[in-house]
């Protein structure tokens, strides 16, 4: 299948993930057989002139400061919504009206009525929908599923997530405004529980099925930041750190984990499945490899295996270069880009569809009920 049709995208937002995706519109038909070419139509932000620098770079026909006028263009197909958590329900629901395939960034929404919402919109309106929780599509957490899938660990006993970060130590930090948004509960709707949680949840729902009950903690370290926007000291109404219990509807006990305060992680996402047969292990910053324990192996040759997931039978790698050669979190989204472009050929949405996100939402605030209340929390 080649590229014939075009489709026209209308990005909103230029920091780390208007970027991120940019880099996937462009690179999708250089290596997938896509339905459809992506055009950078428009690129949206309140900044002329850094928008300006960001369409040049990469490539943009024209630009828009008010996302209000790009979701109203008539030349524009899909909006892809890349900016910080408060502005994806406003933004979602006017593009659903408009007929606009949709593609937003993760966490859906600050919070399950904010999701409800965003999914009747897409669902009322029938458009194409998907959300980015692009670690899905690294070949080795993708492998991981297959694995899983094909009932090669059996019945799943435990599954264990972390998240770790070490940016917002430092008391003198502000909150608020670019690039400190997520630290505001305004803009963010939550700490790491919607930021970072969020990730080892959805590839854990998606892995091992529905979360059953929660039971949580969290805790804010630095109770008190200066705003960026205006300029006072105010309380903190993030969580800095998140721990909680699960059990999954499959019977498995999981433990999950995510803190900004583990001095010396940057982005340490790592999750480990122990099956009855055998067990997976997969670490972001090694994104390229797929820990594996086959307890049918020889005894005398049974150990964790290391598989460098590069070969053409892996997921995706036939796409890229030859066995042995890695690739990395860019290709996630180039990924997603491809799915979301076959999926909509047949007229359907590439998962995690809004209404797939919206789960994940309902645990984060299933997990932040349960700490605030100390008890534990049963998903209905
Ligand atoms: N999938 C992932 O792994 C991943 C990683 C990082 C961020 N995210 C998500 O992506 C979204 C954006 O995060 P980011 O890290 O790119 O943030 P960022 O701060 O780097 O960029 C946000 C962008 O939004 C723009 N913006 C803000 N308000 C706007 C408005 N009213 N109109 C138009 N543009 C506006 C800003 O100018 C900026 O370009 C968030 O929802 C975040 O949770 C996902």
């Amino acid at each position: 299948m080649s590229a014939t049709k075009n489709l026209n995208i209308g990005m909103i937002g230029y920091g780390f993930m208007g970027r991120a995706h940019s880099n996937a519109w462009r690179k999708v038909t250089n290596f997938f057989d896509v339905p459809y070419r992506p055009v950078l139509k428009a690129a949206c932000a309140r900044d002329e002139a850094k928008l300006k620098a960001f369409a040049d770079t990469w490539g943009y026909e024209s630009t828009e400061t008010d996302w209000r006028k790009l979701v109203a263009r008539r030349d524009i197909d899909a909006i892809d919504i890349c900016v910080p958590n408060d502005l994806h329900l406003e933004i979602a629901v006017a593009a659903a009206k408009a007929g606009k395939m949709i593609l937003c960034e993760k966490p859906l929404a600050r919070n399950t009525a904010e999701g409800l919402q965003m999914v009747k919109a897409v669902e009322k309106a029938g458009v194409l929908n998907t959300v980015w929780y692009n670690y899905r599509r690294v070949p080795a957490v993708t492998l991981a599923k297959n694995l899983v899938d094909q009932g090669r660990l059996g019945k799943i006993f435990h599954y264990r997530a972390n998240f770790l970060q070490d940016w917002t130590i430092s008391p003198d930090l502000p909150q608020g405004g670019t690039g400190l948004w997520r630290l505001d509960v305004k803009a963010a709707g939550s700490g790491v529980t919607g930021d970072l949680l969020a990730h080892c949840i959805d590839t854990a729902i998606w892995i091992n099925g529905p979360v059953e009950s929660v039971s949580a903690m969290t805790e804010t370290f630095i109770k008190k930041r200066k705003h960026t926007l205006t300029g006072k000291v105010e309380a903190v109404g993030i969580d800095d750190a998140c721990a909680f219990l699960a059990r999954f509807r499959n019977g498995s006990l999981a433990i999950f984990e995510s803190t900004r305060y583990a001095r010396g992680h940057k982005a340490k996402y790592t999750f480990e499945i122990n099956g009855e047969k055998a067990s997976i292990a997969w670490d972001l910053h090694d994104l390229h490899r797929l820990q594996y324990f086959d307890h049918a192996d020889d005894s005398v040759v049974r150990g964790w295996r290391n598989i460098h997931v590069s070969d053409g039978d892996q997921p995706y790698m036939n796409k890229w270069w030859v066995p042995g050669l890695q690739i990395g979190y860019e290709h996630s989204f180039v990924h997603q880009v491809a799915d979301f472009l076959q999926a909509a050929a047949k007229g359907e949405s590439a998962g995690p569809t809004f209404r797939d996100a919206l789960e994940t939402t309902r645990v984060c605030d299933a997990v932040l009920a349960s700490a605030a209340s100390g008890k534990w929390v049963t998903l209905k």
